[in-house]
């Protein structure tokens, strides 16, 4: 079977009032656009063509990695027009799914169902049971429960008013068929509209049987108008996310205060998430992991048995197994800790490399560095990577000693087992297993006399 799904987001989206293309509004970090997008990809043998708008340019900008054929519908003349702009690309044998490019949370085993429907003999529709239709096109069934149209709310008439299933707008249907009836279709509406939901009663006039599939929930085929939806089906998303950790082991001390913003690449088991934990980006985290409230990690391979406390920023970074991070930590982008490391509170690493056993605890920021093994790094130490202009090196090696409130001005090496004294700032390498300082010596003065207030 071959598909081709014709996904519609030319509306406008008045009602988000916003500069921003509706379906460029985000859920968990992707375009609205972009969800619908990738649930059709699950799909296979497909085709996808994107209908936007006039002013669409910008979601066809943001969007141009997708493997999909724009089409500019230049005014939204009704869902049916929209589909029409498409239909040049429809062959009779194909299959045509569509979709909306607004409803976020559709899943594609729905649509693998829905699809099941399609033959020259039926067209399938996704309907869903609603607690509150109004808006909504209803679904109008005969005596024997046979669907026999579809009716919008603004040509309703009372009775059909109170039917509480709705249309989804999805439906599939045979290329031939739907290229005739589209051909036929007419705005004789109370909106002066071409709309799709017409080729019903078209297809029942054919003969054919309307198949129906009902939606999982109101929540995975509810289209985003407003800020207040967009907020709701957020959440709605995220409690899905935190259900689908905790089903592949995941320990979460409270499933609505963490937010998922992307995707797992690696995840172990018997990982542990205290509250409002973010994850952005790919992560990929070992088994065992405990992570404390308050942390936010992006793109970070965490190996297992780490321990991230309160607090902790991690972003493109790596960390090796059995290592403590935070409270109030933060690894910037191209950190790369081996296992057993400790890095301590308020102590920044960017662009560096720390070999396996190390400790930061407090206090210290090291960037453009390469630390050796067993080295530690005492409270308030900084290596000054950067002159204004350029950024510079800093070489410490195994097992040294960086006593606190240190400076390193790089580029420097700092050899092997060497200590430097607290306090001092390092200029030039220093040599191994030996003890280098750099401060004034310490004098007492003793015939000083402290300055007295006079009085007047
Ligand atoms: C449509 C359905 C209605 C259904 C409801 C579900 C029709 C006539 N009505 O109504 O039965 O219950 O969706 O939300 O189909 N669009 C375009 N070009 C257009 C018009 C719309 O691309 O000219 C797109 C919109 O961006 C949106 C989708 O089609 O993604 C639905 O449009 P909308 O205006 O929300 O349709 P409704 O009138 O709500
Ligand atoms: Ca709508």
């Amino acid at each position: 079977m071959s598909i081709k799904t014709i996904i519609l987001a030319a509306g406008q989206g008045t009602r988000m009032r916003s500069s921003r293309s509706k379906v460029l509004h985000e859920i968990a970090n992707k375009a609205l656009l972009h969800h619908v997008y990738d649930t059709s990809l699950e799909l296979e043998n497909n085709k996808v063509f994107i209908i936007y708008g006039h002013g669409g340019e910008t979601v066809k900008q943001t969007l141009n990695h997708f493997d999909a054929t724009w089409i500019e519908q230049k005014q939204q003349l009704g869902t049916g027009h929209a589909v029409q702009q498409a239909i040049h690309h429809v062959e009779d044998a194909d299959t045509v799914l569509i979709l909306y490019g607004d409803v976020p949370l559709l899943k594609s085993q729905t649509l693998k169902t829905l699809l099941q429907d399609v033959s020259s003999q039926s067209l399938a529709l996704l309907t869903v049971v609603l607690d509150d239709p109004t808006g909504y096109g209803r679904i109008v069934r005969n005596a024997d429960g046979a669907v026999t149209k579809i009716v919008e709310q603004k040509d309703a008439n009372p009775s059909e008013l109170l039917i509480n299933e709705g249309n989804t707008g999805i439906l599939a249907c045979k290329g031939k068929q739907l290229i005739e009836w589209l051909g036929r279709l007419s705005n004789n509406n109370a909106q002066n509209e071409y709309y799709l939901t017409d080729i019903i009663e078209m297809a029942v006039a054919d003969g054919l049987s309307i198949k129906t599939t009902q939606a999982s929930s109101q929540d995975e085929v509810l289209g985003v108008n407003n800020r207040n939806q967009l907020a709701h089906l957020e959440r709605v998303y995220q409690q899905q996310q935190a259900y689908s950790l905790m089903e592949k082991g995941v320990t979460l001390r409270d499933p609505n205060r963490i937010d998922v913003r992307g995707e797992f690449a690696e995840l172990g088991q018997d990982i542990d998430v205290d509250v409002n934990v973010i994850f952005e980006g790919v992560n990929r985290i070992g088994s065992n992991v405990k992570i404390g409230a308050n942390c936010i990690i992006k793109n970070a391979t965490i190996a297992e048995h780490v321990e991230i406390l309160a607090n902790s920023l991690i972003e493109d970074a790596v960390v090796g197994a059995n290592s403590r991070i935070g409270p109030y930590a933060r690894l910037r982008p191209q950190t790369e800790l081996a296992d057993h490391v400790h890095i301590g509170n308020f102590v920044e690493i960017k662009k560096s490399t720390v070999a396996s056993g190390s400790k930061i605890n407090h206090l210290s920021y090291v960037g453009d560095s390469e630390v050796g093994s067993k080295v530690n790094i005492g409270a308030g130490t900084i290596t000054c990577n950067y002159d204004g202009v350029n950024k510079f090196k800093t070489i410490i090696g195994d097992g040294a000693f960086i006593g606190s409130d240190s400076q390193l001005i790089a580029p420097v090496v700092i050899g092997k087992n060497a200590t430097i004294g607290a306090g001092s700032t390092i200029t030039k390498d220093t040599p191994a297993d030996q003890l280098t300082l750099s401060r004034a010596k310490q004098v007492s003065i003793a015939t000083w006399q402290r300055p007295v207030k006079k009085e007047k």
